[in-house]
This record gives structure tokens, sequence and C-alpha cells, in this order.
């Protein structure tokens, strides 16, 4: 039986491949920003740091699925320590329902209930498909009024424009705290613009040169109201920055961001913009018929309960 004989050398050459695949592996992990260890190690952090507050500006409308949306996203909320919410419904008075949500969620002091409707003429008709007007413009006014007055100039804070149907990762919210004072965070978007994701194209040094989207490509800033969130010291230093009706299909998170900053200004998040953390999820239009049967005989299926 021949004997196999291993020299010094190749053990030494096998340790050093282990220490090199070893470092590798551990450099992925740390790379991504996903997954509890990543939460925990941030949420730690922020108990002993400072994180800055971040202002979520959520338009909200009446319909059957608004109270299961909203849900959610308050459920969300109780994830994250450093949020306020800016609900502005789209009505002629604030309601119980969006209050109670709230409320149950345990937000007390972590949220303002705001109203405003938006006028008759911009309103959606019957069977306009809902992207035929913007959404969100008057609401999202009204909130950046607010903070304008409410704010305090002097504290470093995030705000990001979030819709009340898209599907958003606790993640999120620790990348965006990262925006720097004066600039605009910026990552990718899943499920929009008929892609799978919608992202920033990034050159070596991790500037945004351009980026992928497919759907009017031209946009000034072809991207999505879920893909960046913005240091709020830019909304007093631009006291002009608002959303506007006079803009075409499309073109609001270009109208908002042109007063703000430029592409190449942008600071990318989210593992240089290759982690996909929200996606532009949209809920499917109740179908009522059963309901309205009983409705029409007098019954109703809810009498008495809130769903
Ligand atoms: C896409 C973007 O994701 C929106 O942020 C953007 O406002 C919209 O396009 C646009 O270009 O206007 P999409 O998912 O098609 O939005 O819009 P919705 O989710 O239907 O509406 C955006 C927000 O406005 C939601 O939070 C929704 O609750 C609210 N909304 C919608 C109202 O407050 N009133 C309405 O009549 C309709
Ligand atoms: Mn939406």
């Amino acid at each position: 039986m021949s004997e196999v004989r291993i020299r010094p050398r190749q053990v030494l050459v096998l340790i050093i491949v282990f220490i090199f695949v070893l470092l590798m592996v551990h450099r992925n992990g740390k790379r991504t920003c996903q997954g509890p260890e990543y939460l925990q190690a941030m949420y730690t952090k922020s108990l002993t740091d400072t994180l800055p507050k971040i202002y979520a500006i959520t338009p909200t409308y009446s319909r059957p699925a608004q109270k299961a949306e909203l849900t959610r996203l308050s459920h969300l909320f109780m994830l994250v320590p450093n949020l306020h919410w800016i609900i502005v419904e789209d009505a002629n008075s604030t309601t119980a329902l969006v209050r109670n949500v709230l409320l149950r969620a345990g937000l007390t002091d972590r949220f303002t209930q705001l109203n405003i409707k938006t006028p008759p003429e911009f309103k959606l008709q019957g069977k306009d498909p809902n992207w035929i007007k913007p959404r969100g413009v008057e609401q999202r006014n009204l909130a950046l009024n607010w903070l304008r007055s409410h704010a305090d100039v002097d504290r470093h804070a995030i705000v990001f424009f979030m819709d009340d149907d898209n599907s958003y990762a606790l993640e999120l919210f620790v990348e965006m705290s990262k925006i720097k004072p004066g600039r605009v965070g910026i990552w990718p978007v899943g499920l929009v613009g008929g892609l799978m994701v919608e992202r920033p194209l990034l050159n070596e040094e991790n500037k945004v040169i351009g980026f992928n989207a497919a759907w009017r490509p031209e946009r000034p800033f072809p991207i999505d109201m879920a893909a960046f969130a913005i240091s709020m010291d830019l909304f007093f230093k631009y006291p002009q920055a608002a959303f506007s009706y006079e803009v075409q299909r499309g073109y609001q998170e270009s109208e908002i961001l042109r007063y703000l900053t430029t592409s190449d200004q942008l600071q990318p998040l989210a593992n240089n913009c290759r982690d996909v953390l929200v996606w532009h999820t949209r809920t499917e239009k109740t179908k009522l018929n059963a309901e309205e049967m009983l409705q029409r005989q007098g019954k109703r299926s809810d009498e008495g309960i809130e769903v």
C-alpha cells in the first residue's frame, strides 16, 4: 500500500484557501441589508445612537379594502421606533376608522391625521382606469405644509412618500435612516413599470449614472414614488417644492425631485441598489356583487361590524 504523504507546504496552502473562503462568506453576509442579525444590529444601535425621525406621508381614501391596507402598514410601524406617520385622508373630514387603526397599533403620539378632499375635477370617474389622473397630489402637499410648520428645522429627519397599498420590508426603514442631510436616498422597487425590478444604475464609485426603466425612460427621474426618501432640510431649503396636477402622467416623482436634487447627487442605499426592500403591489378591486344584492333587499353582511 502506498502511503499518501502531505507536505507541510500543501497544508499551508489548504489553510490559506480555507481562511480566504471563510472571509468571503463573512463579507457577503455583511454586505446584504436583509435578515434578523442586520435588523437587530441596527436597532440595538438605535437605542444608544439617535436615528433621524422618518416622516412617512400616506394619502388614503375610503374603499372596502382600506382598513386591511392600513392595518398592514400600522403593524409594520409598530416595529419602526423612529417613525412618525402623517396620514392624509382624501375626505371631507378625518374618520374614526383610520384613527382607530392608528390607536390600536399603539402609535399614540407617533401619528398626525389630516384630511383634504381631492377636487372633483381631478377625481377618477367610474370607468377611468385609475392611472389616468395623478393621485395623492393634494394630500401630499398638505402633509408637506404641515411638516414645514410643525417639524423641528434644526433636527435631521427623513421624508418618505408611502402609498397605502405597497409592500414594505422593515429593512427599508433602517436603510432610509442612513440618508445624509441635504441628500435624497434611492433604492430599487420591485414589480413596477412593467419590470420585475426598476432600479438605478451605478458606476464603480457607486454614483447613480442612469436607470433601467422601461416605461417612459425619458423622464428626468424614471422611478416610482417608493424608490426614494428625502432629507427634510431640503424641504425647508426649497419651500416651493410640491406636487402638481399640471404634469403628465408618471411625472409626479420627477416633479418633486427636480426641486431637490440631481441624479448624480442621489445617495444609493439597500446594498448599493442590489436589494429589493419594497414592492409596488396593488390590491385588486374588491368584488361585492353578492353584497350589492343583499343591500338591494335592505340587508347587509356587515351590519354593526366595521370591516
Ligand atoms: C403610482 C405611484 O405609486 C403613486 O405614488 C403615484 O401617486 C401614482 O402612481 C400617480 O402617478 O399618481 P398607484 O399605485 O397607481 O401609484 O396609485 P394608488 O396606490 O392607487 O394611489 C397612490 C396613493 O394615493 C395611495 O396611497 C392611495 O390611497 C391614494 N389615493 C388614491 C387617494 O388618496 N385618493 C384617490 O382617489 C386615489
Ligand atoms: Mn399604489
